[in-house]
């Protein structure tokens, strides 16, 4: 049971916060969890990964294709449907292994007996254009049921409408709906053929939409069964001709059949688990929580191309404009740098795709090198606007500085290549784009520092940290630090390009002229203030001044509050003069970056900062499980980490900000579920040339079971209360170094490490 993930009350309130929850993609496409029957009104959406436009004046954002799952069915001119028939039964789930959407509903009809429908989708994983839709419906009682079904192009846009010059044509029983992006004229191309069930169909071609309708005959001894299958190309996928592709496509999946054309998604499928899964034992809640979280990042994983990274609601729609943050880079990249290296490959080749946006942005504020883009669509400019969110009181927009001065994502981006190198040993990603990235990222931060000569230092002043509520702050530890890592990174990978790739590193640093920064990097590197520890309370000051602000509890900042969904940060917002804050900040710099830090230090800051945070964005809780299992407080640990793993299952995360709707799913905290477990409870490091294994599992899991790929080898490890074991794959061609807390050892391709026991500090349970 602990692959599906169903609900059997049907509630109309629901549907769009099941839209998410039920969710299917491949990382080309994300179809929303709305029913068959539902449309526009309900946010039934197709959402196209990369694919952006933009209407007049509103924000450019990813464009809904054309519909293709509809089923509509009604009898006597009446429909049926969960909107507007009484429902005697429902079901509503996902089967995680394999990514297939099903329903099944019985509506009650108004002269006695019910009708059944049962459907069941997917998009393929072993080819990204394609999907399929099987339905089936019977009835108790003889009766003939009229059935729409087709491509629907009047689709649900939050700025739209994005498309248009529909030309709708049916080719030998082969639909196909071709049109065009408002903005940049980009063509879209949806096709559908039929498998079976659809004989005496006609057609209806109009404006937007091309539908088939039929009627059949349903009773105790005849069912209809019904099998389309569906194609999608866009612009983007260099065809010479996305409407013959797509139709070209549907034609071969319909002779295929929708058996092997599932069933080569479900081997895509099963190789990904393969890879992926994390097993726990003894807690089939968390077991469930945990590998929902990982299906939502299989689903939005692009195998299919590194022109496009993951949006911060995914392909759940177009909120916050379909942008990558750096949720990517700090919260997703970590479990695809471990379980599947070629997907976090394409994720970190989107930001050299994008560096010459970031080149704009930089020059733009009148800075040198990489400022990567707040919000980054498919050029790299910056989709961040300047007033972001309506202030509740006076509908007037709100000045916000995320697209100035969140300058941290450089550093970001610059991090997360190297880890990724790190963790691959593949130099490959830093000869094709990420070591430019990095240099120029470093040149960034060295043109945003100032030098302040009386303290003999340099200074990261005027800027936005992750806790967004306090803008314009100086010295942001998180930033800070992040900066100095980065500064540090580039001049690591300057030595490590000059010792080894003597000719590539040459050319490169002519091309940017780089040979004069190096020494101002390794000044700034040196110089660069980053905020210390108080000596006595051990406490990082988040930035400069903020202990002077307010200390008011969570609670009573929550009473000042006069409308639900205030925005609490800005100029005016009630945390701006307090402590509180939105999210992890210092707590993260600690998790990140904290490794010279004793623990003392890290504890004193999870305890100092953890009442404070109101963890306003789903990028918080991680964090928080993350650092409490490092500090051995594995209570609160799994409390946080409960929290980040069922945030799509609940519906949980805000969903308006002032005027702002902001719902989705939330990548970032499925990402962070993965790391507070595998990071957090297995207590999984990367050192400098081998992983660590320091677990601190909850008290009632019996084990905890991953794989890892390390350098290219592939482990599994173990972790039971009798000990920590790591089997190296018998494939692998080499060594992995292990330390399971007895020293670093190599595992041979096909042996086995084994630690009995594991040490569990005896300050394990801090109270507070
Ligand atoms: C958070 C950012 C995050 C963004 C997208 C905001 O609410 O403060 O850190 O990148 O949402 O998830």
């Amino acid at each position: 049971m602990s692959w599906i993930v169903s609900e059997t009350a049907f509630r109309s309130d629901a549907s769009v916060a099941n839209g998410n929850k039920y969710m299917i993609g491949n990382g080309y496409i994300g179809i929303r969890g709305t029913l068959e029957e539902h449309g526009r009104s309900e946010l039934a959406g197709c959402t196209l990964a990369g694919l952006y436009d933009r209407v007049g004046a509103a924000w450019r954002e990813p464009v809904n294709a054309p519909h293709a799952f509809l089923l509509r069915i009604s009898e006597d001119g009446a429909p049926l449907g969960v909107l507007t028939a009484p429902i005697e039964r429902h079901v509503q789930g996902i089967d995680l292994r394999s990514g297939l959407h099903f329903r099944e509903t019985t509506f009650s009809r108004p002269h006695g007996g019910t009708v059944t429908l049962r459907c069941e989708r997917f998009l393929s994983l072993a080819d990204p254009h394609l999907g399929a839709l099987r339905c089936s419906l019977r009835a108790t009682v003889a009766c003939r049921l009229t059935i729409e079904t087709g491509i629907e192009g009047d689709v649900w846009d939050l700025n739209g409408p994005h498309l248009e010059h529909f030309r709708g044509s049916c080719d030998d029983g082969v639909l196909l709906l071709e049109c065009r992006t408002h903005e940049l004229g980009a063509a879209v191309a949806v096709a559908e053929a039929i498998v079976d069930g659809a004989d005496g169909q006609r057609f209806d071609l109009s404006g937007n939409r091309i539908l088939r309708r039929l009627t059949v005959g349903v009773g105790p001894e005849v069912a209809w069964d019904f099998t389309k299958v569906v194609a999608v190309f866009t612009a983007l996928d260099n065809v010479p001709n996305p409407a013959a592709s797509a139709v070209a496509a549907v034609r071969a999946a319909a002779n295929t059949g929708y058996g092997p054309v599932l069933a080569r998604s479900r081997a895509v499928w099963d190789e990904r688990w393969a890879a992926s899964d994390v097993r726990i034992g003894g807690d089939p809640d968390a077991q469930l929580a945990l590998r929902y979280s990982i299906y939502q990042l299989l689903i939005l994983a692009p195998t299919h191309s590194d022109r496009v990274s993951i949006p911060a609601r995914g392909l759940s729609g177009q909120v916050y404009k379909g942008a990558v943050f750096w949720d990517t880079e700090i919260f997703m990249l970590p479990f695809f740098d471990h379980a599947l290296p070629a997907v976090a490959r394409n994720l970190l080749r989107y930001r050299y795709h994008t560096l010459d946006g970031a080149r704009r942005k930089a020059a733009e504020y009148g800075f040198r090198g990489a400022f990567y883009a707040w919000e980054s669509q498919e050029t790299g400019d910056d989709a961040c606007t300047l007033f972001n969110i309506d202030d509740v009181f006076t509908g007037r927009p709100m000045r916000t500085y995320f697209r100035d001065k969140q300058i941290h994502i450089s550093g970001d981006v610059a991090f997360a290549i190297w880890r990724h190198f790190k963790m691959t040993g593949d130099t490959s990603l830093l000869i094709e784009g990420g070591a430019e990235i990095i240099l120029e990222c470093a040149r960034f931060f060295y043109s945003y520092a100032w030098l302040k000569p009386e303290r003999d230092r340099f200074e990261l002043i005027d800027v936005d940290g992750p806790d967004e509520y306090h803008e314009r702050v100086d010295n942001n530890a998180f930033t800070s630090a992040l900066a100095r890592e980065t500064l540090g990174i580039a001049l690591r990978l300057v030595d490590l390009l000059a010792a080894s790739y003597p000719k590539f590193y040459h050319t490169l640093i002519d091309r940017l002229d780089f040979a004069p920064d190096i020494p101002r990097l390794r000044d700034l590197h040196a110089r660069l203030f980053v905020p210390a520890p108080d000596p006595n309370t051990l406490v990082i000051e988040q930035f400069s001044g903020y202990h002077r602000l307010e200390d008011v509890t969570l609670e009573e900042l929550k009473w000042r509050v006069l409308q639900p969904t205030e925005y609490l940060g800005g100029g005016n917002g009630l945390a701006t003069s307090t402590k509180i804050l939105k999210q992890a900040d210092v707590v993260l710099m600690l998790h990140l970056f904290g490794a010279d830090q004793p623990k003392a230090v890290k504890r004193a800051n999870w305890h100092y900062y953890e009442p404070r945070t109101e963890h306003g964005s789903s990028l918080s809780a991680c964090v928080y499980a993350l650092l409490a299992a490092e500090i051995g407080d594995v209570e609160w640990a799994y409390r946080y980490f409960l929290r980040t793993a069922t945030i799509d299952l609940v519906g949980g995360g805000k969903q308006y900000v002032g005027s702002l709707y902001i719902g989705g799913t939330h990548p970032a905290a499925n990402g962070g579920a993965w790391m507070a477990a595998v990071l957090g409870f297995g207590g999984l490091q990367l050192r400098d040339d081998h992983l660590s294994l320091a677990p601190r599992l909850p008290r009632h899991w019996h084990s905890l079971t991953f794989r890892v790929r390390f350098r290219g080898q592939g482990f599994e490890a173990r972790i039971t209360p009798d000990g920590i074991s790591v089997s190296a794959d018998a494939t692998n061609s080499e060594a992995g170094l292990f330390d399971l807390g007895t020293g670093v050892t190599p595992c041979e391709p096909g042996c086995s490490l084994f630690a009995p026991g594991y040490f569990i500090p005896s300050d394990v349970t801090a109270t507070r």
